[in-house]
């Protein structure tokens, strides 16, 4: 098992949910983390309550100047980055094709796909020359099977995001940089607010938690860079998988 004391990582999405509770299991493994979203209050709540080196800076995976700024500050106050947790996304309420609009398609291709594209861009070379570099998509399900739950632009941007992932790694797994496809089922976050239909809390409570995510994320940081996980399904128990 490799220690993860002292690994630079940056985690977008890092504010809530499922990017959250990565950054709490890594911070509180010794790792020393930036977590990036557009809005800084949420950022910062997030971050007082975990323990560890946490830093915040604001960033929109859509804008590339945003991003470029977020990746120089992560250099300038922890170094190259070690780890990229690429947890910023969004859905629509009205997924389905006779609902959903071309800008509803735009918007979500440019966070889920494009967004990743993005951060995987700024810390790709640095990887490549130290010939170490973890990068984990937490991409979904509906990234692997085009789902109705999911809808029509969230499973294109997740398919795009899954094969982002892939092609990438191959052309790099010679050079000790590894990327790892998250596809998680349901998980109990503020993301499942944005659904059509409203989810109980009863359901909430029987589904996937953050810390689930972040449990299986922190196993697959501390395999030694010989190890890689290409892809990997989680899903809630209760959850069907065709
Ligand atoms: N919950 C599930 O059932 C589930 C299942 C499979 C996969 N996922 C995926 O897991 C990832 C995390 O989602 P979550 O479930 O944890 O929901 P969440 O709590 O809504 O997290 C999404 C995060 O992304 C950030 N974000 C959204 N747009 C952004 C942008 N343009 N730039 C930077 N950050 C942005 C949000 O912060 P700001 O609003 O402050 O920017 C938020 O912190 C998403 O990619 C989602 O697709 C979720």
């Amino acid at each position: 098992m490799s220690s993860l004391e002292g690994k630079k990582v940056a985690i977008t999405g890092g504010g809530s949910g499922i990017g959250a509770g990565i950054a709490t299991a890594l911070a509180a493994a010794g790792c020393h983390v930036l977590i990036g979203g557009r809005r800084q209050p949420t950022l910062e709540s997030a971050a007082s309550q975990m323990s560890g080196k946490v830093l915040t800076h604001v960033l929109d995976v859509a804008d590339r100047q945003s991003v470029e700024t977020f990746f120089q500050f992560a250099e300038k106050e922890l170094g190259e980055i070690d780890i990229l947790v690429n947890s910023a996304g969004i859905n629509i309420a009205n997924r389905r094709m006779d609902a959903m609009e071309p800008d509803d398609w735009d918007k979500v291709l440019q966070v889920n796909a494009s967004g990743a594209y993005y951060c995987i861009h700024q810390v790709l070379p640095a990887m490549r020359r130290r010939k170490d570099g973890l990068v984990i998509n937490i991409s979904s399900i509906a990234g692997k099977r085009a789902i109705s739950l999911g809808g029509v632009v969230y499973c294109a941007s997740k398919f795009a995001m899954t094969a982002l992932g892939t092609a990438i790694s191959n052309e790099v797994r010679n050079e000790g940089v590894r990327i790892t496809n998250v596809y998680p089922g349901e998980v109990n976050t503020p993301i499942l607010d944005n659904r059509p239909v409203k989810v109980t809390q009863e359901h909430k409570d029987s589904i996937l938690q953050p810390e689930d995510i972040a449990a299986l994320v922190t196993a697959i940081c501390h395999l030694p860079p010989r190890a890689h996980v290409p892809e990997i399904v989680i899903k809630p128990t209760t959850q069907e998988w065709v």
